[in-house]
């Protein structure tokens, strides 16, 4: 039976994910890590595919955390390659289809080439009007709000501000995507049930969701199992998958 109260409204405006678990499911298969890398493109294709069907208003995705740079430099390496190789096939696709690119972190750890291929998906896609998709790269919670709080020692430090006057509201606009909405559903693949420093300020009040399953095997069904999992916790109405669906169809 069709629930006729579920509405966009109630979907998530902010979906943040932890694509964890690309190693581990490269391994069961006998497979080196980088092959779990590789294979978590296609899941990222399809998430930001069906979360930009159902309306979402932004994505941001942890592809590097400030703590992965411990990972054997082989590993690295891969996954710096490989994240050049996308942001070149990727982004036409999401220029055409209206999305915006953007890369949050601290980019200037990153070699030239990386960088100058950020810039030049983020000015390509920076006037479409669809869904944000961010990537978190060499993105750190504690990061993000030190950087936040280093922006307002300096107006403090140069008579603009005074300390008294720093407010929660006033931080939030120092931090990156102060100007999307705050996250309202955080999900996290592989069965690990952490935060591992990914948005910590942004998130202080996002319904986290761990499902089990191995990034790589992330697909349109796990995103609409996510999203209905969340319209019922939120609006305590036994919505389903079909109703998520549904909506997905209308758009
Ligand atoms: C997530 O998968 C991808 C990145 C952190 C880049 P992992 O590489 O963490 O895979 P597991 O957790 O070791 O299985
Ligand atoms: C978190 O995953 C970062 C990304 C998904 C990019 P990790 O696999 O690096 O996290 P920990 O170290 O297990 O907490
Ligand atoms: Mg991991």
């Amino acid at each position: 039976m069709q629930n006729p109260q579920l509405s966009p409204e109630q979907l998530p405006q902010h979906i943040a994910i932890i694509m964890d678990g690309n190693g581990r499911w490269a391994k069961a298969q006998g497979k080196p890590r980088v092959f779990g890398h590789k294979n978590g493109v296609a899941a990222v294709r399809k998430t930001i595919s069906a979360s930009a069907k159902l309306g979402i208003k932004a994505i941001t995705l942890f592809a590097f955390s400030s703590e992965n740079w411990r990972r054997p430099e082989e590993e690295v390496g891969v996954l710096m390659e490989l994240f050049i190789t996308v942001l070149t096939t990727e982004v036409k696709k999401l220029h055409k289809n209206n999305l915006r690119l953007r890369v949050i972190g601290d980019t200037a750890r990153f070699n030239d080439r990386l960088r100058s291929k950020i810039a030049q998906a983020e000015a390509l896609t920076e006037n479409n009007t669809g869904m944000v998709v961010n990537i978190a790269a060499n993105y750190g919670g504690k990061w993000d709000i030190t950087e936040a709080t280093k922006a307002l020692a300096a107006k403090v430090a140069a008579g603009e501000l005074q300390a008294s006057e720093i407010t929660e509201e006033l931080i939030t606009q120092h931090l990156t995507m102060s100007d999307l909405p705050e996250v309202d559903l955080m999900i996290r693949t592989s069965g690990e049930c952490r935060i591992s420093n990914f948005m910590l300020w942004q998130m202080a009040y996002a319904e986290l969701y761990f499902t089990p399953i191995y990034w790589p095997e992330f697909d349109e069904n796990s995103l609409i199992e996510a999203v209905t999992w969340f319209v019922n916790r939120e609006r305590r109405f036994g919505c389903t998958g079909e109703q998520i669906k549904a909506l997905m169809e209308s758009e």
